[in-house]
């Protein structure tokens, strides 16, 4: 009897699901975003299949890299809290709970498929912080990233394009952050010179240091409040002999 009454149960909670996904809160290419049976949270569910990652036969379900990955942007206060995968035979119908951020973030009006300015600089400080944790988050179009109502503090969604990284790719995804930052802020230039740098250092196979360069860059684009309109600064480029990188670097 105790199984029948679970089996039903879950009867019930499918049927309350479908027809709350027949009225979505939110769509994507891959998925299909309604609200949970659980107040306070929304269900993300794939629209495909779920092939796991790589599509081979014993890989795990994609959904599970992706909740893994929100969960640790979450631990750091930038993503929805989590709150748990249901995966199914086949890989059809696979979800991630999470909590609803409706209530407290907003998309801002759209101009542009990707964000500019205060926006872009302070995606890029979360992306670089995400990248000093071993993250890195791809695909921060205007669809996939909300603004706090008040602060307009951005909450990323959508961990679909995202991967663990370390050594140099590590290196890589800071310094990409922080230079995009820097062009955000309206000192590309700086940007430039910077991520240069980097790739000079990991070329020659100085991870290590590229890694201590990215850091320093970083620290910089994290003091950052609003993209720098005019401000005055020492230009030396890449043929001043003997400069360090917080010559070129706004503090
Ligand atoms: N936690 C959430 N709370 C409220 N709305 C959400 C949440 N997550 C996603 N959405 C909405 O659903 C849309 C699609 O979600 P997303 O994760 O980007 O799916 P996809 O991988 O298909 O692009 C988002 O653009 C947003 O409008
Ligand atoms: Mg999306």
């Amino acid at each position: 009897m105790r199984k029948a009454g679970a089996l039903i149960n879950e009867y019930l909670r499918e049927g309350k699901l479908s027809s709350n996904r027949s009225n979505p809160v939110g769509q994507g290419g891959n998925a299909v975003v309604y609200a949970s049976d659980t107040p306070g949270n929304v269900m993300k569910q794939l629209k495909d299949r779920d092939r796991g990652r790589f599509g081979l036969p014993d890989d795990e379900p994609a959904v599970i890299d992706e909740a893994n990955l929100q969960a640790i942007a979450a631990e750091m206060g930038i993503a929805p809290r989590v709150a748990g995968v249901e995966t199914f035979r086949g890989g059809i119908g696979n979800r991630i709970e999470m909590e609803d951020v409706r209530d407290n973030f907003e998309m801002p009006p759209v101009s542009s498929q990707w964000p500019t300015g205060k926006n872009a600089v302070r995606v890029n400080q979360q992306l670089g912080q995400l990248a000093l944790k071993g993250v890195r988050l791809g695909d921060r179009h205007a669809g996939n990233v909300v603004y706090n109502k008040m602060t307009g503090r951005p909450l990323q969604l959508d961990f679909g394009i995202g991967d663990r990284v370390s050594g140099a790719d590590q290196v890589q995804a800071l310094a990409e952050a922080t230079a995009e930052g820097f062009r955000a802020a309206g000192i590309g230039d700086v940007g430039d010179i910077f991520r240069a740098t980097v790739y000079d250092l990991l070329e020659g196979g100085q991870v290590t240091e590229a890694m201590d360069v990215a850091k320093q860059g970083f620290s910089r684009l994290q003091k950052i409040k609003a993209p720098l309109e005019g401000a005055e600064r020492y230009k030396p480029n890449a043929a001043t002999t003997g400069y360090a990188i917080e010559d070129f670097i706004p503090g």
